[in-house]
C-alpha cells in the first residue's frame, strides 16, 4: 500500500511534468532542461511501476503510447461537426460581412478573426477537468475514437489547470504536424527507406489514424483549440474572443495569432496581414477564420443547411494543385549540378500559373516513382521554387516513361558524372561550360586562386555577356580596346584590369590547382596535390590509386580530379591558359623524395638541357646514387631531356619516375641540404 507521501510525491510529479509539456510544446518557452525533465519523468515511472494501482490514464507516463488496436470505435458527437461556408474572394467576404448585417440588424459587426490550421478536426472531452475522450470529425455527425493517440500529443493537457472545473466540457481544434516536424520526420522516413508524406497534413493525418499509439507518440504532434463545442456545469464568457483567453487560461493552446476586428475593413485587413506572415509560421494554414464574436448573437444568426452564417473561412489559393507532367528537361547550375526540371500543364498554384517544378535530383524521381506523363501533385510555398511532391498513381497514362539522366552535358556536351556519396549528376567541363562560365571566371580569378585584382563578379559578368570571355583562357586575350568600350570602364581602370591580369600569369602550381575549380578540390588539397606531384603534368597522369597516395585525398576526390581532367574540353582550356603565359615553378615533387639519392639507381636519356651528362653523373655519384645504362625494373629514376629514346618508353611501361632536368637539379639540391644537415 502507498503511504500518502507516496501518493503526494506522484500527484506533485505528475503536476510538474504537465507544467513542463505546457511550457515546452504550448508556450515554447521550457523552463527546465530536457535532463531535468527526464530526471523527474523516470522518478514517477519508477513510483508507478511500484505501485501500478495508482496508475491513470491522465498521468504524463501515459503519453508514450499503449497496446496497439484492431480498429477505432465509432463515437456520435453530442453535437455535430460542422464545416465552414468558404470565401475564395473579397467579394464574397463583404457579402457574408451584408448577411451577418442584416440578420442582426446591427450597422457594423465585431469579428474574431484567426488563422484556418490545415490539419485535421479533433473533439476533446474533459470530465471534471480530466481529458476522457477525443474523437475525429468524420462525416460530423459520427466519428472515431483516437482517445489513445490524442493523449500521446504533448500540447492537449491531460487535465486542465482551474479549480472548479465543469462537468463536461468539449473542446475542439486541429491536430496538426509543425512544419520543422514534417521535415524530420520525412528526412526519417527517406532513411530508413520508406514512403515520405506529401505534406504536414497527410501526416498529421497518418500519424493520427496510426492503431498503434506508440507510433502516434513518435510522430510530434500538435494541436490548437479554436472552440467549445459543449459545457455543462460551467459558464462560459459571452464572446468567442474571451472563450479563448479562457482556453488558454487553463492551459489549452491556442493560436497566439487570433485578434478581434471590426466590419469588413478589419476582416480583410487581417487576411492580408496573415497572407503575408503564412509562409513564416510554424504551421500551415490554408485561410482565415472570420467568426461573429458575439456568442448569443451567434446562435440568433444561425444555420444554414450543415454550416453557420456567423462564419466563413476566407481561403488563400491553393499552395497545391494537380496537374500532368508534360516532360522532364535538364537544367544546369552554376556549380555544374544537373537539376531535373519537370514541364507542366500551365495550373493555378499559391497565386501563380506554374508551369515549371523542380523534381531536385535522380533519386528524387525514383523514390517519388515520377513518369513523364504522370499527373502530379505539385507544391508551390511562398517565394520557394514549385516543386513536385507525389504522383497520382490512378491516374497513370498508359504510354507514361521514364526519365534517363543524361550521360553528357545539355549546354556544353561534356561527359555527366555522379561521385559517390552525391544524389547530384554534375557535368564535368567545369572550365569549358557555358551553364558554369561566370562561377568558373569568378573562382578563377579570386584572391586565393590567380587573384586577378579588379575582376569581380560585375565585371565577369559583362565581359561574358558581351561575349568578350568565355574561359579562363580568353583573359588573357582581352585588349585594351575591347575594355574601355564596356560600361562605366574608364582606360585607366582597363589599364589597372590588364596590368592585374598580366601580374596574374606568374603563379604557384597549389594556385593553379585551385583556380581549375575541380570539385571537392579546396585551396588545401591543391596545395597537398602540388606538393605532392610538383609538376601538374605528372598530377594529370596520375590514376586514382596513385591520386590516393596523396594524404588527405580519399576516394572521392580521387575520382573528381580523375574525371575533371578526362575532359578534353578542360585539357583544351589548360594547353591554352599555358600558352597564354601562365607559368609556375616547378619542385622537386615529395613523391619522388623517397629518402636521399644514395643507393637510388638511375637511367639517363635525351638531351639535357643546361648541364652535360657527365656532370649529372658525377653529382649522382658523389651522393651515392648509381648510374645505369639500361632501364630496368630495379631502376629507381629516369633522367629525361629532348628527343629521349627507347629508355623513356621502357621507363614509361615500368612506371618509373620521371625526372626532367629542373625537376633532377632541385633534387640534387635538396639532397644536398640532407647531407649537410
Ligand atoms: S471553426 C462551425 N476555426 O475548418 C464551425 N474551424 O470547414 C466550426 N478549421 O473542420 C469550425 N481552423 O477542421 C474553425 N480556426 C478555425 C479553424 C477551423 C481550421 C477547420 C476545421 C473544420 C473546418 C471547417
Amino acid at each position: 500500500m502507498a503511504s500518502v507521501a507516496i501518493k503526494e510525491r506522484i500527484s506533485a510529479l505528475r503536476e510538474q511534468l504537465e507544467y513542463h509539456n505546457y511550457r515546452y510544446y504550448v508556450l515554447d518557452a521550457p523552463e527546465v532542461s530536457d535532463a531535468e525533465y527526464d530526471r523527474l519523468f523516470r522518478e514517477l515511472q519508477a513510483l508507478e511501476q511500484q505501485y501500478p494501482e495508482l496508475i491513470i490514464p491522465v498521468s504524463p507516463t501515459q503519453r508514450i503510447g499503449g497496446t496497439a488496436l484492431t480498429e477505432f470505435t465509432q463515437v456520435t458527437h453530442t453535437t455535430p461537426m460542422l464545416s465552414l461556408n468558404n470565401a475564395f474572394s473579397d467579394d464574397e467576404v463583404v457579402a457574408f460581412d451584408r448577411r451577418v448585417r442584416e440578420a442582426s440588424d446591427l450597422p457594423t459587426i465585431e469579428y474574431a478573426v484567426e488563422p484556418k490550421f490545415d490539419g485535421l478536426a479533433i473533439s476533446l472531452v474533459y470530465e471534471n477537468g480530466q481529458l476522457v475522450s477525443g474523437a475525429t470529425r468524420g462525416d460530423g455527425y459520427v466519428g472515431e475514437d483516437v482517445t489513445a493517440n490524442l493523449r500521446t500529443i504533448r500540447a492537449i493537457p491531460l487535465s486542465l489547470t482551474l479549480a472548479n472545473p465543469p462537468a463536461r466540457m468539449e473542446i475542439r481544434g486541429e491536430v496538426l504536424m509543425l512544419k520543422s516536424d514534417f521535415a524530420a520526420l520525412n528526412r526519417s522516413q527517406r532513411e530508413q527507406g520508406l514512403k515520405e508524406f506529401a505534406n504536414p497534413r497527410n501526416a498529421a493525418a497518418g500519424s493520427l489514424r496510426q492503431l498503434d499509439s506508440r507510433i502516434t507518440a513518435t510522430r510530434g504532434l500538435h494541436f490548437f483549440a479554436y472552440g467549445v463545442g459543449q459545457c455543462e456545469g460551467g459558464v462560459l464568457p459571452a464572446t468567442h474572443g474571451e472563450v479563448m483567453n479562457q482556453l488558454m487560461v487553463w492551459h489549452m493552446p491556442v493560436a497566439q495569432e487570433r485578434a478581434v476586428v471590426q466590419g469588413v475593413d478589419g476582416l480583410l485587413a487581417y487576411y492580408r496581414q496573415m497572407g503575408a506572415a503564412r509562409d513564416s509560421l510554424a504551421f500551415d494554414i490554408d485561410g482565415v477564420v472570420y467568426k461573429v464574436n458575439d456568442l448569443a448573437l451567434q446562435q440568433r444568426i444561425g444555420y444554414v443547411a450543415r454550416a453557420p452564417r456567423f462564419a466563413i473561412a476566407h481561403k488563400f489559393p491553393a499552395q497545391e494543385a494537380t496537374t500532368q507532367l508534360l516532360d522532364i528537361d535538364v537544367q544546369v547550375g552554376r556549380t555544374g549540378a544537373l537539376t531535373p526540371v519537370a514541364r507542366l500543364a500551365p495550373v493555378a498554384v499559391g497565386g501563380v500559373t506554374v508551369t515549371n517544378a523542380t523534381l531536385h535530383n535522380e533519386d528524387e524521381i525514383r523514390r517519388k516513382g515520377v513518369l513523364i506523363g504522370d499527373w502530379v501533385n505539385v507544391r508551390r510555398a511562398g517565394d520557394v521554387i514549385p516543386e513536385v511532391v507525389s504522383v497520382v498513381t490512378s491516374r497513370r497514362p498508359q504510354d507514361a516513361r521514364e526519365f534517363v539522366m543524361p550521360v553528357v552535358c545539355p549546354v556544353c556536351g561534356s561527359h555527366v558524372v555522379r561521385l559517390p556519396d552525391e544524389a547530384v549528376a554534375r557535368c564535368t567541363g567545369g572550365l569549358f561550360c557555358p551553364a558554369q562560365r561566370k562561377q568558373a571566371l569568378w573562382h578563377f580569378a579570386s584572391r586565393r586562386a590567380l587573384d586577378i585584382d579588379g575582376l569581380g563578379e560585375k565585371l565577369i559578368e559583362q565581359l561574358v555577356d558581351a561575349g568578350l570571355v568565355n574561359n579562363p583562357a580568353d583573359l588573357y586575350r582581352l585588349g585594351l580596346l575591347s575594355l574601355v568600350n564596356l560600361e562605366r570602364m574608364a582606360e585607366k581602370s582597363a589599364s589597372n584590369l590588364l596590368a592585374a591580369i598580366e601580374h596574374s600569369k606568374h603563379t604557384t602550381l597549389a594556385r593553379f590547382i585551385y583556380a581549375l575549380g575541380i570539385r571537392h578540390v579546396g585551396e588545401q588539397t591543391a596545395k597537398d596535390l602540388a606538393r605532392y606531384f610538383g609538376k601538374l603534368e605528372t598530377m594529370m597522369a596520375a590514376d586514382e590509386t596513385q591520386l590516393q597516395q596523396v594524404p588527405e585525398v580519399g576516394e572521392v576526390v580521387a575520382k573528381s580530379i580523375v574525371q575533371f581532367f578526362a575532359e578534353p574540353h578542360n585539357l583544351t582550356v589548360i594547353s591554352l591558359l599555358r600558352a597564354a603565359g601562365v607559368c609556375w615553378d616547378e619542385t622537386v615533387p615529395v613523391s619522388v623524395k623517397h629518402g636521399s639519392i644514395a643507393g637510388k639507381v638511375f637511367v639517363i636519356t635525351g638531351a639535357l638541357p643546361h648541364i652535360r651528362r657527365d656532370e649529372a653523373t658525377a653529382k649522382i655519384e658523389a651522393l651515392g646514387g648509381k648510374v645505369s645504362g639500361s632501364v630496368s625494373k630495379k631502376t629507381d629514376f629516369v633522367l629525361v631531356g629532348a628527343e629521349p629514346g627507347s629508355k623513356f618508353i621502357k621507363a614509361q611501361e615500368l612506371g618509373i619516375t620521371l625526372l626532367d632536368e629542373d625537376q633532377f637539379i632541385n633534387l640534387i639540391s635538396e639532397s644536398n641540404g640532407e647531407r649537410d644537415g
